[in-house]
């Protein structure tokens, strides 16, 4: 079932430095892209059908369409390497087995998007991740594929790393460009997009590191090479992070499509100990919990996860056994988003505050039947009346382990009842 498109060159020794990854085929995209007009390397990028891996599966080459035409203001490429979705661990392994096929993949996008700056926000706890990828951009500089004239051609690009200070919602991308700038990372109300007015107030294109690093793979085998993998709307491969009670967790490439069950077995071993599946979360903690019965009809990609009422997210797989408390993972949860909320929308920093002394309180036996719905009425008030959708990634999840799990959370209810009974 595993590919290697993206990872072809993570198992390879020293693939980090430039020396093994020339050998194996870095930057060798360079002559044929420069070769074409920016606009034909955006074409070959919309027709390879690649969706934005940092969560919400935006087209890449449409997002690169909105920049304004004609622009006399300078226009920047942020790459969003915050990586902060508990759960989600796959950009990681992008930054230190190949940073040069991310440094490949800037350029690749920078020259369809007219750019000549690129900044690279990678998440502050990303110490050893932050060494690797620095020494491969300045490895690049040295060689000439950065600087001056890339790679000889008539084009100049400056890639810099913004490190973060370890706030989750500087993932989100104008909190991530409110940091870049030196200020408190807190998200933008859109719109102005940042297409239009992003960094600094210029054009400013944001993408994930999978997405850019997708690039090299497309422009050096063409846009049907790479939607021969996965489905016709969910086109090529991502790389999953499977984590949860399975044998074998870790980090694998594979297509889209492929049924969740199946992958969860031939890929991850199955579940340990010979325990039964109660759910599984399918692309990050924000996304809506799948219930056993659910799973068997998921296969991975964005239709199939729309079509169960749940999102392919970043695609950060958590499998759950029938020894999770549904209740405690909810407040670990909650306490997570209250903690990260930046606190500018009030539904956000006092409501998901509240709903975890909700939630706590029925963890300590004191909770009754009428805050199940006190707690989904707050997810109803709550969500999408905040500037950014942290709010809503907590809700959208709480509500649907709510509603699918209720009972574990009635159980707490009713033991309590019992206890204040013979007290
Ligand atoms: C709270 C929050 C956190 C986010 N964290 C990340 C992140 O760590 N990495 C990422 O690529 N996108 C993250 N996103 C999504 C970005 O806002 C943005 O959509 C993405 O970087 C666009 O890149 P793409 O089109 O290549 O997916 C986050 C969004 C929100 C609301
Ligand atoms: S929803 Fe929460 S995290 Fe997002 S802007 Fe509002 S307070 Fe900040």
């Amino acid at each position: 079932m595993q590919v290697k498109v993206l990872s072809a060159k993570f198992d390879i020794p020293d693939a980090n430095t430039l020396e093994v990854a020339k050998k194996h085929g870095a930057y060798a995209t360079l002559d044929k892209i420069f070769a074409m007009q920016p606009e034909e390397v955006t074409e070959i990028v919309k027709e390879s059908g690649l969706r934005g891996r940092g969560g919400a599966g935006f087209p890449t080459g449409l997002k690169w369409t909105f920049l304004p035409k004609d622009t006399d203001k300078p226009v920047y490429l942020a790459v969003n390497s915050d990586e902060s979705e508990p759960a989600t661990f796959k950009d990681r392994y992008i930054l230190v087995r190949d940073p040069h096929l991310l440094i490949e993949g800037i350029i690749i996008c920078c020259y369809a998007i007219r750019s000549h700056a690129a900044y690279i926000y990678i998440r502050g706890e990303y110490t050893s991740q932050v060494k690797v990828l620095q020494a491969a951009i300045d490895e690049a500089y040295a060689a000439g594929y950065l600087g001056e004239s890339v790679a000889g051609f008539d084009f100049q690009l400056d890639v810099t790393v913004h490190r973060g200070a370890g706030a989750y919602i500087c993932g989100e991308e104008t909190a991530l460009l409110e940091s870049v700038e030196g200020k408190k990372g807190q998200p933008r109300s859109k719109p102005p997009f940042p297409a239009v007015e992003g960094l600094y107030g210029c054009p400013t294109i944001i993408n994930n590191v999978q997405s850019i690093s997708s690039l090299p793979f497309i422009l050096a085998n063409g846009a049907a090479a790479y939607k021969a993998y996965g489905t016709e709307k969910s086109a090529g491969t991502h790389l999953f992070g499977i984590s949860g009670l399975v044998k074998k967790p870790g980090m694998y490439e594979l297509p889209f499509g492929l049924p969740i069950l199946d992958v969860l077995e031939q890929v991850a071993g199955g579940l340990r100990d010979n325990r039964t599946l109660k759910g599984i979360i399918p692309g990050g903690s924000s996304t809506p919990v799948l219930t056993a019965e659910e799973a068997k009809t998921v296969t991975l990609d964005y239709e199939s996860m729309a079509a169960h009422g749940t999102m392919f997210g970043s695609g950060g797989i958590v499998v759950l056994d029938d020894t999770v408390d549904i209740v405690k993972l909810v407040e670990n949860l909650i306490h997570f988003y209250h903690h990260e909320s930046c606190g500018q929308c009030t539904p956000c920093r006092e409501g998901l505050g509240w709903m975890l002394k909700i939630v706590q309180k029925i963890l300590n036996y004191e909770g009754t039947m009428a805050d199940i719905d006190l707690l989904l009425e707050l997810c109803d008030n709550i969500e999408m009346k905040t500037v950014c959708v942290l709010s809503a990634a907590c809700t959208m999840s709480t509500r649907s382990y709510l509603n699918k799990f209720r009972s574990e959370f009635e159980a707490y209810i009713a033991h309590s009842a019992s206890k204040h009974a013979t007290m």
